[in-house]
């Protein structure tokens, strides 16, 4: 209760002490509160919110570097739960760019989001963001769980997150690597589908390891969407349960029973 009065109160000054500097042509003034208010959202995951002031606000000449490099960051954040992915990553990229060298901690915060929205996005990010000078520790769990989502190995992902989950709680970005694990599942989908032209379901979830995360029974809501989404060419023989891939070129390269493919 106290909490809440408490919330209102800093929200509603906030927003007033902004309408004042609009009206007074305060520039710093409307940057600088424009940043708190989104800062304050973003911290109680109020994104609608953030989005729709944020979206509405003027645009105007910025005065201060420092409340630049934080808008992008608010930006980046909140485009990144809209599923913005695109348009998180340059303005992730941005911050970074035009951050000074000496805002080590910004700039280690601005690279993590930068590689989640090239995770997103279904791209590996370059090496060379995690070899950034003094950053390479500190970037570490971003880069296993890169590192998983290139092998497209599950358990491996899972294994990570779990590794690191202190850092992910506290740089708040563990619901946006949930989302990650479906590209981890589609990549190694497709390295099994290549691999075979005939492949049963169950050893499809074998091989994605999907037992050991109590993910057999999706094995075939899994897959249909990997089809759907283009991931793959194949398609499911649901009576007997086989991954089809449409690939011509190792149709003979199964292992499988021939008198399988008299479908
Ligand atoms: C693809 O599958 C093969 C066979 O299991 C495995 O050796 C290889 O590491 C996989 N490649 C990737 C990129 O996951
Ligand atoms: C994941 O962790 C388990 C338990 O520590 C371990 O047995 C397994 O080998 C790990 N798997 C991978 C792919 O790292």
């Amino acid at each position: 209760m106290f909490f809440r009065k408490c919330f209102t109160f800093i929200f509603r000054n906030l927003l007033e002490w902004y309408s004042v500097a609009a009206v007074n042509h305060d520039e710093l003034g409307q940057e600088t509160l424009l940043n708190l208010l989104l800062r304050n959202y973003l911290h109680y995951n109020l994104y609608e919110q953030a989005e729709k002031l944020r979206s509405k606000a003027p645009k105007i000449l910025t005065r201060s570097n420092k409340q630049t490099l934080r808008y992008l960051f608010y930006t980046g954040k909140i485009q990144t739960i809209r599923l913005a992915y695109t348009d998180a990553k340059e303005s992730f990229q941005q911050a970074v760019l035009r951050a000074p060298v000496a805002a080590r901690g910004f700039r280690i915060q601005c690279s993590k989001w930068a590689v989640l929205a090239h995770l997103l996005l279904g791209e590996i990010p370059e090496k060379t963001i995690f070899m950034q000078t003094g950053m390479k520790r500190a970037l570490r769990p971003y880069f296993e769980l890169t590192n998983a989502l290139r092998i497209g190995d599950l358990e491996l992902f899972c294994n990570v997150t779990e590794m690191f989950s202190g850092t992910f709680i506290s740089d708040r970005t563990k619901n946006v690597i949930v989302r990650l694990q479906h590209s981890v599942i589609r990549t190694g989908l497709c390295n099994s589908s290549i691999s075979y032209s005939l492949i049963s379901l169950a050893e499809v979830a074998d091989r994605l390891k999907l037992h050991s995360r109590n993910l057999l029974p999706d094995v075939e809501n899994i897959v249909s969407k990997a089809i759907h989404d283009g991931a793959i060419n194949a398609k499911i023989d649901h009576a007997n349960g086989w991954l089809i891939s449409k690939e011509t070129r190792d149709i003979y390269a199964t292992a499988e029973p021939q008198a399988a493919f008299q479908l």
